[in-house]
């Protein structure tokens, strides 16, 4: 068994960075190590490591990194060689703001600095400080949102964020946790989340190793346990919420939202404030097309004729009047969202 109350899905250990590997779950619980900054981007390009605040102290860690690799002698060398390896951990993956917002607040900590060796402190203790910051974020966030939820509630949830999504106990399934932990009985549905089925791979094993009520369903059967009564609530994460209230999610989560209003049932978003984006607009936000494999073929095996066109979203955009709550760290945000987020900004 594992305890994904108290696991970490990114790690610093003897200068190198662990990570959880993703791609094998569920079928076997092991751990890649980094060495160099380039091998945690490639971890974030493969999703190796996924889930927006784990890839954005991931990255951080990979600065890290980047220090121990450089041969500077200087400051100004050795920011540059930051620079460069910032700037390929950033272009892994665009979506989720947490990332760039990672790798921004560990540089901007570099800069400051004009002592090679002060540097290499200050990006360590920063990507280090990051790590504690959102197990916290995602246990103040649990007990706000814990109240939302009530004994016997049948709760739909969506892609994986729990432990496996973040540095350590999660954002949405982290309120579910929450709400468990005070004794109450929560029943969990989790869609598969194709194309990359991180709901079923991911979400579902999570739950299991942590004796949670949990049934599986494919994505199409959401509008079903909805309309029948099965599903009470729903609460998801975010990859990067804009100032007016936009959520950015894993794909399925918009056709989710309409459903919930469609069935006058409650949309819930859990997001550490790390996944706040104030200064883009969400028309600016660029949302990832991923391999077509994904989609033609499942765990490897071709599902689909060679040859089809395919198009594959990682992420869609619910507008901020399907949203019923946002889920912080700084407290529950009602509607309207835009000065919600304004007042505790
Ligand atoms: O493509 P992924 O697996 O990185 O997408 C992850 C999600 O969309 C999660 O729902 C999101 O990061 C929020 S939970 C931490």
């Amino acid at each position: 068994m594992v305890d994904f109350r108290h696991e970490r899905t990114v790690a610093w250990t003897d200068d190198t960075v662990v990570l959880i590997d993703q791609t094998q779950l569920p079928q076997r619980f092991t751990h890649l190590v980094c060495r160099r900054a380039e091998d945690v981007a490639e971890a974030i390009q493969r999703m190796v490591v996924r889930g927006a605040p784990a890839i954005g102290v991931a990255a951080a860690m990979g600065l890290v990194l980047a220090t121990v690799q450089s041969r500077a002698t200087t400051a100004k060398s050795l920011l540059a060689d930051l620079e460069r390896a910032g700037d390929l951990l950033r272009r892994t993956r665009p979506t989720a703001v947490n990332l760039s917002w990672a790798v921004e607040r560990v540089l901007r900590k570099a800069r400051q600095r004009h002592e090679p060796e002060a540097m290499r402190r200050v990006v360590r203790e920063e990507a280090l400080r990051m790590a504690e910051e959102d197990i916290r974020a995602n246990q103040r966030m649990g007990r706000y949102g814990a109240a939302l939820l009530e004994d016997g509630d049948r709760v739909l949830t969506h892609c994986s964020t729990g432990t496996l999504a973040t540095v350590g106990y999660g954002t949405a399934l982290g309120v579910i946790r929450a709400a468990r932990a005070q004794g109450k009985c929560i029943h969990v549905y989790t869609t598969e989340t194709r194309p990359a089925l991180q709901g079923a791979r991911l979400n579902a094993y999570e739950l299991r190793e942590d004796g949670a009520d949990v049934t599986l369903i494919a994505d199409t059967m959401v509008g079903h346990c909805m309309r029948t009564g099965r599903v009470k609530k729903v609460i998801t994460g975010a990859d990067r919420i804009t100032r007016t209230g936009h959520v950015f999610n894993k794909i399925g989560t918009y056709q989710l939202a309409v459903l919930a209003a469609r069935h006058t049932l409650p949309f819930y978003v859990a997001a550490p404030w790390s996944t706040f984006d104030l200064r883009n607009g969400w028309e600016q936000v660029v949302i990832e097309e991923r391999h077509v494999d994904e989609v033609v073929k499942v765990r490897g095996r071709r599902i689909a004729p060679k040859g089809v066109s395919v198009f594959n979203p990682a992420f869609d955009m619910t507008p901020p009047e399907l949203v019923s709550a946002l889920v912080t760290e700084r407290g529950v945000l009602h509607p309207p969202l835009a000065q919600a987020i304004d007042r505790v900004a």
